[in-house]
């Protein structure tokens, strides 16, 4: 087949990533309520940046990834990813949730396969990538596994190896290993932080896990009410690990963040007594 020339060039990477401005999202519940998820965000993310979203439940970090994906229109504002308007969902954007996506009936290398075959990938190539992407994420070995013989957190290794073998943007994250215990999750942070080194892609990941936002994030969002209530830049190098989240700055963080969670500072310094390992 010819390769046609696009009307709709790539657009200049200097542009944001995403872009919002003024973007709300009202929605009208059953019995003509109408709730204010998103009031008026703005936001600009730059190519290639980690950006964790963090807040109360409810208030609107769902919501915002979901206008995003372009699962959801705005009600108002203005919205656009890498230049572009958004208008519905794309390749350009990968998703990632909480819950299992997985198909069941298709072994692991098919799951990983899934999309690119969609793109009309060849075989071989479509071979390479998955095997390269299953080898980042250490699961060579259980390529030819079917997904109920895996435990939860190679199963969310086998969600991030196929968002990555699809190559988009965007990554979109709504606390996607929220349901891991702390080793499977620290693991799972290796493993994302390895392939965003790589690949330099833009993260939106929603998390209500401070340390986890702190580990992870080049700056944090955080949402209250639908809006930006802060926006903390993360200058601490990587990898981020257990003495470095125990430093004062890092400390300093976490209570500002838990500030704006509405937890209360004698929680906080419970919770600093925990990570300082004295249960007390
Ligand atoms: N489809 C919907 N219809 C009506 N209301 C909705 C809908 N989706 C979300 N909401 C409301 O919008 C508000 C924001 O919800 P959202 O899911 O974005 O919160 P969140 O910050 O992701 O919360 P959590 O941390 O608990 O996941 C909530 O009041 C929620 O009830
Ligand atoms: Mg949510």
């Amino acid at each position: 087949m010819t390769a046609l020339p696009t009307s709709d060039p790539a657009p200049a990477r200097s542009t944001s990533a995403i872009h919002a401005r003024g973007v709300t999202k009202t929605f009208v519940a059953e019995g003509g309520r109408s709730v204010d998820a998103v009031t008026g965000i703005d936001l600009d993310i730059p190519d290639g940046e980690f950006v964790c979203l963090v807040g109360p439940s409810g208030h609107g970090k769902t919501t915002l990834l979901m206008l995003v994906a372009g699962l959801i229109d705005p009600t108002a504002g203005q919205l656009t990813v890498h230049g572009k308007s958004v208008t519905g969902p794309g390749a350009d954007r990968g998703l990632i949730f909480q819950q299992d996506t997985l198909f069941l009936w298709r072994r692991v290398e098919d799951n990983v396969a899934y999309g690119l075959e969609a793109r009309g990938i060849g075989r071989s190539e479509r071979d390479a990538i998955v095997r390269e992407y299953l080898r980042l994420v250490g699961l060579t070995s259980n390529a030819r596994s079917w997904p109920k013989e895996l435990s939860g957190g190679m199963r969310k290794r086998v969600q991030v190896a196929t968002v990555f073998a699809n190559n988009p943007d965007v990554l979109l994250m709504d606390e996607p290993f929220g349901s891991l215990d702390y080793v499977q999750r620290t693991h799972l942070h290796d493993v994302l932080l390895d392939l965003w080194t790589r690949t330099k892609k833009t993260i939106l990941f929603v998390t209500h896990d401070v340390d986890e936002a702190i580990t992870l994030a080049d700056r944090i969002v955080v949402v209250v009410e639908g809006r930006v209530a802060d926006d903390i830049p993360v200058p601490f190098p990587r990898p981020r690990t257990e003495e470095l989240r125990a430093t004062a700055d890092a400390i300093e963080m976490r209570k500002r963040m838990l500030r704006h969670l509405g937890i209360s500072v004698s929680e906080t310094q419970r919770l600093r007594a925990r990570v300082d390992g004295d249960p007390g």
